[in-house]
């Protein structure tokens, strides 16, 4: 069982709209995939999935029921648990009761190959502790310049509290994949000259309004829309997640095709002067 915490400096850059996709892609690969909404009094993902709150983590904390009672399975085969919309319990709880909590998680979680955490926003006490629980990091940023900042602080903290944290950026609401590789190199170099590691490319998402749109209409885009923008680019991140590199096909390509570009226009020239 693999554990991922998709994670983001900053609200609203499409962590739970992209983990709910992910887990989908995860989940047509034949695994089994159990997502755990870690916005624990917030939770979103319920939402992504059209699916109605019934039993939830708050009836886990405050009426002790088991976890297997708070799973809902999505029309994709995907498990979800979600946290009690605005539960004062959970928004309460301290940091050792959500570390005893995700110990229950992760010791239920085992019979799955995947579990992901779609974690709150930002650091702290609400976000360490899955952090702290898992083999790796999604983290999920914009192009915007504070974004890429919080990214960098927010590697800097997970790493000082887990040295061993695989992390692996993905950047969203990109216009096309090259640009999405040169923001995540900003990021890398900054990451290699501060903190003398390697951050991982787990891929880039261009902005589409069909996710948008799957939002409003209560649907995980992969799923509704597998052939959209943001569908086929998470693919790729869902390869990396499972352990392969991301392809450097699109890019590479287009970086072929203009450079074939630039030489074919010179060749004509080169022929002559050959021939
Ligand atoms: N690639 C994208 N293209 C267009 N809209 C997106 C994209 N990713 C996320 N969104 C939209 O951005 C909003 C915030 O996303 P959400 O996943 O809830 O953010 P977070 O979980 O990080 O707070 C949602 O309305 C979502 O549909
Ligand atoms: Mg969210």
């Amino acid at each position: 069982m693999k554990t991922v915490a998709v994670c983001s400096g900053k609200g609203g850059v499409g962590k739970s709209a992209l983990a709910c996709s992910l887990a989908t892609i995860i989940a047509k690969d034949e695994k089994k995939v159990l997502l755990f909404d870690a916005n624990l009094a917030l939770p979103n993902c319920d939402m992504y999935f059209g699916l109605e709150l019934g039993c939830t983590i708050g009836h886990v904390v405050r009426d002790h029921r088991e976890l297997r009672d708070a799973v809902m399975t999505t029309a994709s085969g995907v498990d979800l648990i979600s946290g009690g919309s605005g539960w004062k319990e959970l928004a309460l709880m301290s940091e050792q009761e959500v570390e005893s909590l995700i110990q229950q998680v992760i010791e239920f979680g085992k019979s799955y190959d995947y579990v992901i955490f779609d974690c709150a926003p930002g650091l702290g006490s609400r976000v360490y502790p899955f952090l702290q629980q898992s083999d790796s990091c999604l983290l999920v940023t914009t192009g915007d310049a504070t974004s890429l900042m919080d990214s960098y602080a927010l590697l800097k903290s997970a790493w000082e509290l887990k040295p061993t944290l695989h992390a692996g950026l993905v950047v969203n609401h990109v216009a096309n994949a090259v640009q999405g590789r040169q923001l995540a190199k900003e990021v890398q170099t900054i990451v290699g000259q501060f903190l003398s590691r390697e951050l991982d490319f787990w891929g880039s998402v261009r902005h589409d309004v069909t996710v948008a749109k799957c939002c409003a209409e209560r649907k995980a885009f992969a799923e509704s829309n597998p052939l959209c923008h943001a569908s086929q680019d998470l693919v790729d991140t869902a390869n990396a997640v499972m352990g392969e590199a991301v392809s450097e096909t699109i890019e590479l390509s287009m970086l072929d095709r203009l450079k074939n570009r630039f030489s074919k226009s010179a060749e004509p020239e080169e022929e002559t002067a050959a021939a």
